[in-house]
């Protein structure tokens, strides 16, 4: 992990919300960023956006449900920035509701989406990506305070962060002789589109408004007020620099200290 030549990064789901702060911040740090997202509109306005900001960044549409989709993204990156050393896994999807009310379809989606996509990106990275002929790498999944503690009518989303933290868990003890590094970043509430679309949901499920909900969820945390796309990045870019080469295999909280294990 030299300091002197870009690092060659990859951070899914990044036109929106945490990915988004990620992708600017690593790039500002000086590395070479590959985006993607399903809409290639917002993937080609976001590469805009950023370049226009003077960063390095390229951007491929890529569903992160489909493996053929997740190899084409990660083919892509290498042959755009070269052996991928940063993967941030952080795409991502909420969904829940009444457990017994839940259908297969929304069950199997959010943990596709959100597990098992960490899974295949990784792989991906791992083999055709080139981050195993680097000295050093660092792969960080976005899991969720959701991912140490149930979230009520948050099953599946719940369940799938879990995986992704006990995923992490396994991989970073797996891989700690090889110089990477796997670490899990545990947002509690971001303030981000995500995070409206999961207001609207509780607003809907008790009867409430969304004001209502947010001053509920606002109370549940010490430090009062949601967490910072930015202030979650601050750590994705810490786990990614060369100083956290002994950080591996960890779930690390970024929550206001809404959780505290
Ligand atoms: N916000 C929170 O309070 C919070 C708390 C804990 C954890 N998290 C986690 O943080 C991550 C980012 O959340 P966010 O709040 O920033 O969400 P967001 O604002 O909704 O952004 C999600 C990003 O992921 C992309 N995406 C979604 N599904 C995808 C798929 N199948 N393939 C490729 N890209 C996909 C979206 O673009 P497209 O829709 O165009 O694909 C978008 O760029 C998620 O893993 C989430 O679970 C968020």
């Amino acid at each position: 992990m030299g300091t002197q030549a870009p690092r060659s990064a990859l951070v899914t789901g990044a036109t929106s919300g945490i990915g988004l702060a990620v992708a600017r911040s690593l790039a500002a740090a000086g590395d070479h960023v590959f985006i993607c997202a399903r809409d290639a509109d917002a993937v080609k306005k976001t590469v805009e956006d950023l370049r226009d900001e003077g960063l390095t960044v390229e951007g491929l549409r890529c569903d992160v449900r489909y493996t053929d989709e997740v190899t084409a993204l990660v083919v892509a990156a290498r042959a755009a920035f070269g052996p991928i050393g940063v993967l941030v896994n952080n795409a991502g999807r909420s969904g829940g509701g009444v457990t017994a009310d839940i259908s297969d379809e929304l069950w199997l989606d959010v943990v596709d989406t959100n597990l098992h996509s960490v899974f295949r990106t990784t792989r991906a990275v791992l083999t055709v990506g080139g981050m195993t002929e680097l000295p050093a790498g660092r792969i960080i999944n976005i899991a969720s305070t959701a991912g140490k503690q149930g979230v009520v009518l948050g099953a599946p989303y719940s369940a799938s962060k879990h995986g992704v933290v006990g995923f992490t868990k396994a991989l970073g003890n797996e891989l700690a002789p090889t110089g990477i590094t796997v670490n899990a970043v545990c947002p509690g509430y971001v303030e981000t589109p995500m995070a409206q679309r999961v207001r609207q949901g509780y607003a809907s499920a008790y009867g409430r408004t969304e004001a209502e909900i947010l001053d509920q969820f606002q109370r549940k945390i010490p430090l009062g007020r949601y967490s910072t796309p930015e202030e979650v990045a601050g750590l994705v870019g810490y786990l990614a620099s060369d100083a956290a080469a002994s950080i591996t295999a960890q779930a690390m909280n970024v929550c206001g200290g809404l959780g505290n294990f």
